[in-house]
């Protein structure tokens, strides 16, 4: 129990960060590598996803095998950018239920408001992806994941493109150490900037991802 931090440790997605992290990479091919990475990402930060056995015959013989099991996982990106994460997770995820949580932040309250909201009700024993490609303070993720709890989210593992070493330490201070939160990340950088901006980072993903950005 407690928080988890999963940075990958792998060539392909060192590359592919190290390409989207490029001021030169234009949109298009932004999304394609965000879309590439989160797979490798949604590999392992599936690691732990409920399954049971189920008895199966092979053209050869019968045998005792193991899939997904009810209640669906479900899978949150929050919005804007955490859209950009969508489909590479469902690829690894087809049965899984997506529910949507947009979030907003006040500059000057620093208070986190829930502007969308398109999940069930009652999550109780669900196991939760969000999506949000950066963890820069961790507002909106810690937001997030006190909504899906107080819902009844079983756990919940939050899939990042980047981490600040203050988000990740303002998610873990501010979670109840009972519960059950995993990260998985391309990396941790290596700070905030006065912005909130990730240092080196990749800048805004969102304008990034949906063209403002060129
Ligand atoms: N959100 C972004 O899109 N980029 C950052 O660097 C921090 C937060």
């Amino acid at each position: 129990m407690g928080m988890r931090v999963i940075a990958l440790d792998h060539p392909l997605v060192a590359h592919k960060l190290t390409v989207l992290r490029d001021r030169n990479t234009h949109s298009s091919t932004f999304r394609q590598l965000a879309d590439e990475l989160v797979t490798l990402l949604a590999y392992e930060a599936t690691r732990n996803v409920a399954v049971a056995r189920e008895e199966i015959n092979t053209p050869v013989a019968p045998m005792l095998g193991t899939k997904l099991t009810n209640p669906k996982p479900m899978v949150v990106p929050i919005l804007r950018a955490g859209l950009g994460m969508l489909d590479g997770m469902t690829r690894l995820l087809p049965t899984a239920e997506v529910g949507f949580l947009g979030m907003a932040r006040n500059e000057e309250t620093l208070e986190v408001t829930t502007y969308a909201n398109r999940l069930p009700e009652d999550l109780t024993g669900r196991q939760c992806f969000v999506l949000d490609p950066m963890l820069a303070t961790g507002h909106t993720l810690i937001a997030s994941v006190n909504y899906l709890f107080e819902r009844g989210a079983r756990d919940i593992t939050c899939v990042t493109l980047l981490c600040a070493p203050e988000g990740l330490k303002a998610l873990e201070d501010a979670l109840d150490p009972d519960l059950d939160v995993t990260v998985v990340t391309a990396a941790i950088d290596e700070k905030l900037n006065e912005k909130s901006y990730i240092v080196p980072g990749l800048g805004d993903a969102g304008d990034r991802l949906f063209g403002v950005v060129d």
